[in-house]
C-alpha cells in the first residue's frame, strides 16, 4: 500500500485507546474542538498531576457555589512555574475566588514569600480562607478583602513608604473592566524583572470587537494596548484552547524602573 497519503492524513484520534477523564475540570463551552478538553485532562493526568488539596478546593467552591470560573490544572501550573521560573518571592493576585490559582502560585514560594490576592466578594474570601489554610499555606496568603482598587491603593501606599518591598510577581484575574485602573496602580509598585499576567485576555474570540458594547471586552482591549504602548513593558498575549474553552494569557516583564 502506498502510505503517502495515510502519512498526510491528520492523526485519527477517535479510536484512541483512552478517553481521559479529568479529576478537576470544571469545563467551559465547547469550543469546537472537542478534543481539547480531553487533551486538558490527558495533561492533567500525564504531567501535571494535582494532589488532592486542589479537588478539595474545587469541592468547596462548588458547595458554596462559587462559579466555575476558576484557571484550569494545567494553566495553575502554568502559574507555579512562572512564579519558580521568575523566582518571585512577593506576589500579587487580583481576583482571588476560591483560591484555586492562589494555591498553585502558593505552592511555588519558600517560607519567606508571600502573596496578597485581592477579593471584593466576603463569601469568595471566606471560601478561600478555609481553602488555603486547610491545603497548609494559609499563612502565606495575605487575602485583602475589598474592591481591587481600593486595596491596590493602599498596596501602592505601602510599597510608596517602603513597609512593603515591589512585588515580582502579578496575576491579574478579576472583573476585566477594572484591568486598565489595576494596571496603572501595579505599574506604581513592581521593578525590574516584575512579571505580569493577565487572564481572560481572549474570551472566544470577543477580543477582536472594537465596537463592543460589553465592559469586559473594552477593559482587555484597552489593557492589552496599554502593555504594547508602555514605555516599561514588553509583553504579548497567548491563546489557550482547553477545559477553560478559547482564551489566553497577557504575559508582560518589567523592563525599566
Ligand atoms: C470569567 C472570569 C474569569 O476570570 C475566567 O477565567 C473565566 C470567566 C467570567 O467572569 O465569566
Ligand atoms: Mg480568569
Amino acid at each position: 500500500m502506498d502510505t503517502s497519503d495515510a502519512e498526510r492524513l491528520p492523526a485519527d484520534h477517535s479510536s484512541a485507546a483512552e478517553t481521559p477523564s479529568s479529576s478537576l475540570a470544571r469545563p467551559g463551552p465547547d469550543v469546537g474542538a472537542p478534543e481539547a478538553a480531553a487533551v486538558d485532562a490527558y495533561v492533567e493526568q500525564a504531567v501535571v498531576r494535582p494532589g488532592p488539596e486542589f479537588a478539595a478546593v474545587q469541592r468547596r467552591a462548588e458547595e458554596g457555589g462559587l462559579p466555575a470560573i476558576e484557571v484550569s490544572a494545567a494553566q495553575g501550573k502554568h502559574l507555579e512555574l512562572m512564579v519558580r521560573i521568575s523566582g518571585a518571592r512577593q506576589v500579587l493576585e487580583v481576583g482571588t475566588l476560591a483560591g484555586f490559582s492562589t494555591l498553585w502560585m502558593a505552592r511555588a514560594l519558600d517560607d519567606d514569600g508571600g502573596i496578597v490576592t485581592c477579593e471584593v466578594e466576603s463569601h469568595h474570601a471566606a471560601v478561600a480562607r478555609s481553602n488555603l489554610d486547610a491545603a497548609g499555606v494559609g499563612e502565606k496568603v495575605d487575602i485583602r478583602l475589598g474592591s481591587a482598587e481600593q486595596t491596590l491603593q493602599s498596596l501602592v501606599e505601602e510599597v510608596r513608604t517602603g513597609a512593603r518591598e515591589p512585588f515580582d510577581l502579578v496575576f491579574l484575574d478579576a472583573d476585566k473592566a477594572g484591568n486598565p485602573r489595576y494596571l496603572e496602580l501595579v505599574m506604581e509598585m513592581v521593578r525590574p524583572g516584575t512579571v505580569i499576567i493577565g487572564d481572560n485576555v481572549v474570551r472566544d474570540g470577543g477580543v477582536l470587537e472594537a465596537d463592543s458594547d460589553d465592559p469586559d471586552i473594552q477593559g482587555i482591549r484597552r489593557f492589552l494596548t496599554m502593555q504594547g504602548e508602555h514605555p516599561r513593558l514588553e509583553a504579548t498575549a497567548v491563546q489557550t484552547v482547553g477545559a477553560k474553552s478559547w482564551d489566553g494569557f497577557s504575559l508582560a516583564v518589567v523592563t525599566r524602573g
